[in-house]
């Protein structure tokens, strides 16, 4: 064999060993993705795109066990100005995992289950929508605050098994419905404790319902720690804090195998309208929140598949 054919021939052979291995590696990681849940493709762990974000270290609630660090209870105090200190929330929580599940109730992820969720926001874009069936076939229903469904039954479906909510805009729920509780400030614990009990008469910023109608056993309170995660790493400390709805996105990253989006959307003035209501305030834009800067992070992540998103019309 001349010199030309021997390298012809080495290159044939490295080409040939690189095919075989490249194929069966990649073959290998398919495999192993698709094992991790019954859905057509599950979020992925193998995406560098979206594990330089989504840190499954933090953990989206509270429980009797975890420990807010004192860092991250300066970074919430801020949020809505509190001023009792921490060995105060740690009191607080103490108490209210007395009377609420010490873990939350989470589906673990499984090969043979797919946890297809569907989130919804309270965006104007949804009236005239038609995806009432389709928000309804999913397995999680994720709503928030006092996002109406009587009356809009086609546009946003019947079914909620997760609201999201603050006392602000706490609204009664049925018996099989997670009340998912956002905490901005101590008092927001302590309003869980007392709506359940006796009856809160603080007050606030706006009326709070004295108390709340719901299954105290399928309550999960979100954990301080993973906001100021959704601030810090997914919205680079844009805006004072993320939005519900924004938070309610990550968290669904977090919890669910598949993610479906809908009722996202300022309306044409910019503004924060809601699905179900006139908007009273023109000036509303986003409020606090970085409004345009959680759409785009919600189109990347679309544009990435890593969620589906429905805009509306
Ligand atoms: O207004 P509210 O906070 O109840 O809405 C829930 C969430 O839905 C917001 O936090 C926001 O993320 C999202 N939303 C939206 N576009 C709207 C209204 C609400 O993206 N027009």
């Amino acid at each position: 064999m001349n010199l030309k054919l021997k390298v012809f021939v080495s290159l044939l052979c490295v080409t040939a060993l690189y095919l075989l291995l490249g194929g069966s590696t990649s073959e290998y990681l398919q495999l192993q993705d698709t094992s991790r849940c019954a859905c057509d493709k599950c979020l992925t762990e193998n995406d560098p795109w979206l594990m330089q974000r989504l840190d499954k270290s933090v953990e989206p609630f509270l429980s009797a066990n975890y420990n807010l660090s004192e860092d991250a209870f300066n970074w919430w105090k801020r949020l809505q100005l509190e001023r009792r200190n921490y060995r105060t929330y740690n009191t607080t929580v103490d108490r209210l995992f007395q009377m609420f599940p010490p873990s939350p109730d989470l589906i673990e992820s499984s090969p043979d289950r797919c946890r297809a969720c569907a989130v919804v926001g309270n965006s104007g874009n949804l009236i005239g929508s038609h995806y009432g069936p389709l928000i309804d076939f999913h397995d999680v229903v994720i709503r928030m605050n006092t996002g109406r469904i009587k009356g809009y039954e086609a546009d946003v479906g019947i079914k909620t098994t997760h609201r999201i909510m603050y006392p602000e805009s706490a609204i009664d729920l049925d018996n099989s419905t997670h009340l998912v509780l956002f905490p901005f400030k101590i008092q927001d614990l302590e309003w869980l404790i007392k709506a359940f009990g006796t009856g809160f008469s603080g007050r606030s910023y706006m009326p709070v319902k004295s108390t709340i109608k719901a299954n105290k056993d399928l309550v999960m309170v979100t954990n301080p720690g993973f906001m100021r995660y959704v601030h810090e790493i997914w919205l680079e400390k844009k805006g004072k804090y993320p939005s519900t709805g924004f938070m309610a996105v990550i968290l669904a990253l977090h919890i669910c195998d598949e993610v479906h989006v809908f009722g996202y959307g300022a309306d044409r003035d910019g503004n924060w309208s809601h699905y179900w209501e006139k908007l009273k305030d023109t000036k509303l834009k986003t409020g606090v929140h970085p409004g345009s800067n959680e759409y785009n992070i919600i189109l990347q992540l679309a544009k990435q598949q890593k969620l589906k998103f429905y805009t509306g019309w």
